[in-house]
């Protein structure tokens, strides 16, 4: 769907004005698209807060952007494994302690095509502890913060919503019964999705209007999402596809993140990314969401499921 104010290329950083004042925070910001986010974020005058996982990475990162845009950019992380739900909290601490505000929370970071089952430090497949409980406890425990700012969550979700088994496993959240390294990706990602249109419900009925919540994905970018956690042949198909016009740079991968975090008058109900051929590239605007992933009563079955398995309970 194309949004006329963007035009024929889509939604592009051009339309960014200066974000001197802003603070961004962004997770997995160590790499591709949340690397680039950064990157763009801070070449408008941003602060950026990264929450990576490892530190040495980290400080590479950071010495690479102030090296390309100069001492002076406002670049800081903060240690988060999304795979331990007790990092996360520190973290988050450590949020509140350092930004006074948050302009937008994106939740970027994820792995993908794990071969075999594996879990995270508090027993959670690995896809659904990393990339949904992780980010889910993140954003209830920074939610005030983002209410005081009125500020937005950016959930970035994945085309792999729709490749799965397209609901919510109930009863074998952790795939003991059926592992499969594609499936629980995309089970995790739709997961994250669901839980974004959840949340805009449950902001609505609290008559919370200030915060806004946006789902996106990046279509399919050179990023190091398969190099890390993928086996072998995922990491020769996607390395090969790397090669053809499928796939895109990972800095446009970053662009729908970035416009759910900074453009005005955005309808939240929408799902953004690129909208050519099969979504994988192309101009960055609105794109069709399934019917399936809003689906009322498994998300709100979902959201209650969240909100036991991480202990922590939305306060709105
Ligand atoms: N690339 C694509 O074609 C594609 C397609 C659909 C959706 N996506 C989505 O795009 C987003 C960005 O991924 P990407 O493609 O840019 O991949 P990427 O280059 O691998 O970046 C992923 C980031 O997440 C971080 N991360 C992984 N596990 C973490 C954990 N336990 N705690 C904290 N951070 C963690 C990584 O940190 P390390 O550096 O420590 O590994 C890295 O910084 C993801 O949400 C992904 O699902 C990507």
């Amino acid at each position: 769907m194309s949004d006329k104010r963007f035009g024929k290329k889509g939604w592009t950083p051009e339309r960014i004005g200066s974000l001197a004042g802003k603070t961004y925070l962004i997770t997995g910001a160590t790499s591709g698209t949340g690397f680039q986010a950064s990157k763009i974020l801070l070449s408008k005058g941003a602060k950026v807060v990264m929450l990576n996982r490892n530190p040495q990475k980290s400080i590479d990162a950071i010495a690479t952007l102030r090296k390309e845009l100069g001492n002076n950019s406002d670049l800081s992380f903060i240690h988060m494994d999304l795979a331990d739900q007790a990092s996360v909290r520190k973290a988050a601490v450590e949020v509140l302690e350092k930004v006074t505000h948050i302009d937008a929370l994106i939740c970027n970071g994820a792995i993908a095509q794990v071969p075999k089952q594996e879990f995270t430090i508090d027993g959670f497949e690995s896809h659904l502890g990393v990339n949904h409980y992780g980010h889910f406890i993140l954003q209830a425990l920074l939610f005030p913060l983002i209410e005081t700012s009125q500020g937005r969550i950016v959930v970035v979700g994945s085309e792999g919503y729709k490749m799965g088994i397209k609901t919510i496993q109930f009863d074998d959240m952790n795939w003991d019964k059926n592992y499969h390294q594609n499936n629980t990706y995309c089970h995790s990602k739709l997961a994250q999705i669901m839980s974004v249109y959840e949340l805009q419900d449950r902001l609505k009925n609290a008559n919370k209007k200030g915060v806004k919540v946006y789902a996106c994905h990046p279509g399919a970018s050179a990023t190091s999402l398969i190099k890390t956690s993928g086996n072998l042949s995922s990491r020769i198909i996607f390395g090969l596809m790397m090669m053809t016009p499928l796939v895109q740079s990972a800095e446009k991968g970053a662009y729908p993140e970035l416009m759910c975090a900074t453009e005005d008058d955005l309808d939240e109900r929408g799902y953004y990314g690129p909208t050519g051929r099969m979504y994988f590239t192309g101009p960055v605007g609105e794109c069709k969401l399934e019917p399936f992933a809003k689906d009322k009563a498994v998300a709100e079955k979902l959201w209650t499921l969240s909100e036991k398995e991480t202990n922590c309970t939305w306060t709105l």
